[in-house]
């Protein structure tokens, strides 16, 4: 039995690690289409370009770095525990030297200043603390260049976690997946705890807390950072049955940095 509970999201992505599945570093349990799909649309939005150095912090399971190699550029993946560093290094073969995962937090990436020339940061601002964000903002406007672009998305601009009050009990969640996600997501979800009961791959359970900002809020905290706003949209996803769906809670970001 590997059920686990947890009290951060640092301790959530340290567990994920144990899996044998290394989608779950992305936080998208069974959802690889998904995971491949938004990283394939932050690449568009990023114009890649030779030669460029790119960091992504909170990179999951590297699906980003990968898809960036083929433009050529320099990256680096930030991960905060040594145990997903070490699952998303041997994701990377040798041929692929230019990919680099380093230890390190959004708020503090131990990289140096001025440094970058794109930067994402996807579905993890809404990890951290709300003391956490501006100090997060602000990290990444030091390990960028002048003119660096700046991709923060999947940040929720309402409270995502409104109605989920299944506590600590899987079977109340699975009735909430049921009748919030439906049959399938309900399907996946019993397996997903069936698996944590009878095998060893780790089943998390961590407090539903997460950090959001409405839009407003978000860009006009972000300029005040020297962050200013390219364009803002809302996060796009895509169903198992390959439909593209909005989401109704999330929103991508993209910035440039002007000091
Ligand atoms: C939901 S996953 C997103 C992964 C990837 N960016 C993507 O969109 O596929 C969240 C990522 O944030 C990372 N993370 C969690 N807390 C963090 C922190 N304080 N600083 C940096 N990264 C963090 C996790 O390790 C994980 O890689």
């Amino acid at each position: 039995m590997s059920i686990i509970k947890v009290n951060t999201s640092i301790e959530e992505y340290r567990y994920r690690a144990r899996s044998s599945d290394l989608n779950e570093l992305s936080g998208r349990t069974n959802q690889h289409e998904v995971t491949l799909f938004v990283n394939k649309e932050i690449v568009k939005r990023m114009a890649l370009c030779k030669v460029e150095v790119v960091v992504d912090i909170g990179c999951g399971d590297g699906t980003f770095l990968n898809l960036a190699s083929e433009f050529d550029v320099s990256s680096i993946g930030i991960l905060p525990t040594e145990e997903e560093v070490r699952r998303v290094q041997d994701r990377f073969s040798e041929s692929q030297a230019n990919i680099e995962i380093k230890r390190g937090l959004a708020h503090k990436t131990g990289l140096p200043g001025g440094f970058a020339d794109k930067i994402v940061c996807n579905g993890v601002l809404l990890l951290l603390k709300e003391e956490e964000i501006v100090l997060a903002l602000e990290e990444i406007v030091r390990i960028s260049k002048n003119g660096a672009l700046v991709y923060i998305g999947e940040l929720p601009f309402v409270d995502e976690m409104v109605g989920r009050n299944y506590g600590n009990s899987i079977v109340k969640w699975l009735f909430w997946v049921l009748r919030n996600e439906g049959i399938r997501s309900f399907g996946n979800r019993a397996m997903q705890s069936a698996k944590g009961v009878f095998s060893k791959e780790p089943f998390i359970i961590k407090a539903k807390d997460q950090y959001f900002c409405p839009i407003d809020r978000f860009i006009s905290k972000a300029e005040r950072l020297n962050l200013n706003l390219v364009a803002n949209f809302p996060h796009m996803t895509i169903t198992p049955g390959g439909k593209l769906m909005n989401s109704e809670s999330r929103q991508n970001y993209i910035f440039t940095v002007s000091r």
